[in-house]
């Protein structure tokens, strides 16, 4: 019982800390969020919400309405407990449904929101299936690691998107604010105590990536893209696009 007691306490010191990094990160969340157009209480879908700190975020900063997803019922516990406790209950929603098998009614949301989940389902893939759940005029904003830029940039037109705005965070951002941190708090955590179940088996987890990263740098470099469901697309079926037209150029902005 004694045992059992310290490992519930230390999952939850090490989930509140992994809680307070992410935290320091909703800098790009709202960054990204306000290069959307004002709208009042959007319809909102989180997808792979994960313990929800972007998703309280958004709560907060658009007054809208949010159902957020995940299939990991233990980070959705956690979010129904924040909900709770910052008195959302009516407007926020925590639903176990996988991104694989999203089924809601077409034009269901003015945002989509997926921050860290679209390499579930795969960018292309997403972008093209997530379309129909959006309103006339509506947005998908997607946080994913960069990879090729250029390529990425030419998939969302052809899915059907006007790409408005987007950032690149850089590999210096993800090592100080996120990776850094996180390795010294699991050399610290083990120095203390022997960890076991599911608190050493997600710390594996975290060092597996954290040495990933190290290994392997240019690989976390994350964008955040702002695109608009673009209407004059009438259909993106079979990857066929008719009545389209593209113009603009953005520039990048870069955080370094
Ligand atoms: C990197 S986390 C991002 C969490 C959150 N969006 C954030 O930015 O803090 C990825 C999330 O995707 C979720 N996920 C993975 N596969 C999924 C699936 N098939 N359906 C729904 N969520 C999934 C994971 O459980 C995890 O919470």
């Amino acid at each position: 019982m004694k045992d059992r007691t310290k490992g519930f306490m230390l999952e939850e010191e090490f989930q509140a800390y992994k809680d307070r990094l992410r935290k320091g990160l909703l800098k790009y969340t709202r960054k990204a969020f306000r290069m959307l157009p004002e709208m009042s209480t959007p319809r909102i879908l989180d997808v792979g919400c994960g313990s929800g700190v972007p998703t309280v975020e958004l709560a907060k900063l658009s007054d809208g309405e949010i159902i957020a997803i995940d299939t990991d019922q233990t980070a959705l516990d956690r979010l129904a407990n924040k909900i709770e406790k910052a008195g959302l209950a009516a407007r926020v929603k925590a639903e176990n449904c996988s991104i694989l098998k999203m089924d809601f009614p077409d034009a269901s949301f003015d945002i989509i929101w997926s921050e860290g989940s679209i390499f579930v389902v795969g960018f292309e893939k997403g972008l093209r299936e997530w379309r129909r759940f959006l309103k006339t005029g509506g947005f998908l904003v997607v946080h994913d690691e960069l990879g090729d830029l250029t390529e990425k940039q030419k998939t969302i037109s052809q899915c059907g998107y006007e790409l408005t705005d987007y950032f690149i965070l850089s590999e210096d951002i993800w090592w100080s604010q996120y990776f850094l941190p996180l390795d010294k708090k699991l050399h610290e955590i083990r120095a203390k105590h022997a960890c076991d179940g599911n608190t050493a088996a997600e710390m594996d987890n975290d060092q597996r990536e954290i040495d990933g990263f190290k290994e392997n740098v240019e690989r976390y470099r994350s964008v955040y893209f702002i695109m608009k469901k673009d209407e004059k697309i009438i259909s993106v079926q079979g990857g066929k696009m008719r009545n389209y037209t593209n113009g603009g150029t953005l520039k990048c902005q870069y955080e370094a």
